[in-house]
């Protein structure tokens, strides 16, 4: 065979190998197996040096036509392969906008987190600050500072829970007695009268703790809201009429408030308020136990001595507190029948609200 034919033969192969070609791989392959140090068609390019001077000019132009015609097929089904290539990967990648969308079901307050934001609003519209102390309180704070008497039963350990150090000890604090959980948000009015100048008008809201079994009507653990006023000149009609403009904010404006008299250590006089009831209308129902009235809050009038713990002066200030349960109004006012709901993580109850 003339090495013509052979250089004609060499191309007819490799044009079919590069037509074959899959994938860019295999005809960078196909481009080694001819055109590399190596190749085929190299290899026979390099015979030319052994052809007398009559043939070359012959052989070389058909060599390196041969050489150009590959290399041009190489390029062009290169340029091919890769469009493919591309193609194929916008296929596999591309995003079918037609789909439905996945929803997320969107988070929302809990009703308690709600019940205290609204209240807190209510309370911020007449110029009060929220204040907050700690859960983990001492003694003194939670009872002492309130004028709760030593032997005083919210003081003992079947109602109230008292943090024990690692080695089951009764946590004392030198000359502050013992670590417990807040059983009322009543040690941020001491904490707060302590480092605060009046006039004050205070909103505290957090979670207390009571050695109590939950059933409908208690909760071991639940939300308080503490309101505090110190000021010259406050009487009990500015309690008063602060609680009436409360309870209709929160309750409607066709609710009734009344107040009864009542005895905490830290007020004096003291009173529970109750809030006509939203059933009957005071009529009396199966609701309100037939008596038209729902109790909702505790307050009074600070008591001197609890003036005595925190230096204020008593014959300048005057002041009044009082406290409600968060759960309790919530479940008043969405007729709840169980306050248990609100600490369970039912999502059946939790999705209503
Ligand atoms: N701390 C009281 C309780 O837990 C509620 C209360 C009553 C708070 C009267 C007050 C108040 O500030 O003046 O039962």
């Amino acid at each position: 065979m003339s090495i013509i034919d052979e250089l004609q033969s060499l191309q007819a192969e490799a044009a079919a190998a590069i037509a074959d070609a899959a994938d860019l791989a295999a005809l960078d392959a196909t481009r080694v197996a001819y055109l590399g140090k190596k190749g085929s068609l190299t290899a026979v390019l390099r015979g030319l040096g052994a052809l007398s001077p009559e043939e070359r000019p012959a052989v070389g132009k058909v060599s390196n036509e041969v050489r150009q015609a590959l290399e041009s097929a190489l390029e062009s089904r290169q340029a091919d392969l890769a469009a493919r290539a591309l193609e194929s990967r916008l296929t596999a990648e591309a995003v079918d906008v037609t789909l439905p969308g996945r929803r997320r079901a969107p988070g929302t307050s809990h009703l308690i987190t709600r019940t205290v934001d609204e209240i807190v609003e209510i309370f911020a519209g007449l110029g009060y600050k929220v204040a907050e102390g700690p859960d983990v309180e001492l003694d003194y704070y939670n009872f002492t500072a309130l004028n709760t008497p030593p032997d005083h039963p919210a003081r003992t350990p079947s109602d109230t829970f008292y943090v024990r150090d690692l080695t089951g000890e009764p946590t004392a604090v030198a000359g502050e007695s013992d670590v417990l959980l807040r059983t009322q948000t009543s040690p941020v009015q001491v904490r707060t009268m302590e480092n605060t100048k009046p006039p004050i008008y205070i909103l505290s809201p957090g979670k207390v703790y009571r050695r109590d079994i939950a059933d409908p009507s208690h909760l071991p653990q639940f939300t308080q809201i503490e309101g505090l006023v110190i000021d010259e000149g406050i009487t009990f009609g500015d309690l008063k009429g602060t609680l009436e403009h409360v309870c209709r904010a929160i309750f409607g404006s066709d609710r009734r408030v009344r107040l009864r008299p009542h005895f905490f250590p830290f007020t004096e006089p003291s009173a529970e308020v109750d809030v006509s009831c939203g059933v009957c209308a005071g009529k009396g129902c199966r609701f309100c136990k037939g008596s038209g009235w729902i109790e909702i809050l505790g307050c009074g009038m600070v008591d001197p001595n609890v003036f005595g713990y925190v230096g204020i002066d008593p014959e300048r200030y005057s002041g009044f507190a009082f406290g409600m349960g968060a759960e309790r109004i919530a479940a008043l006012k969405y007729d709840i029948p169980d306050l248990r709901h609100f600490i369970e993580s039912d999502m059946r109850f939790l999705r209503q609200f």
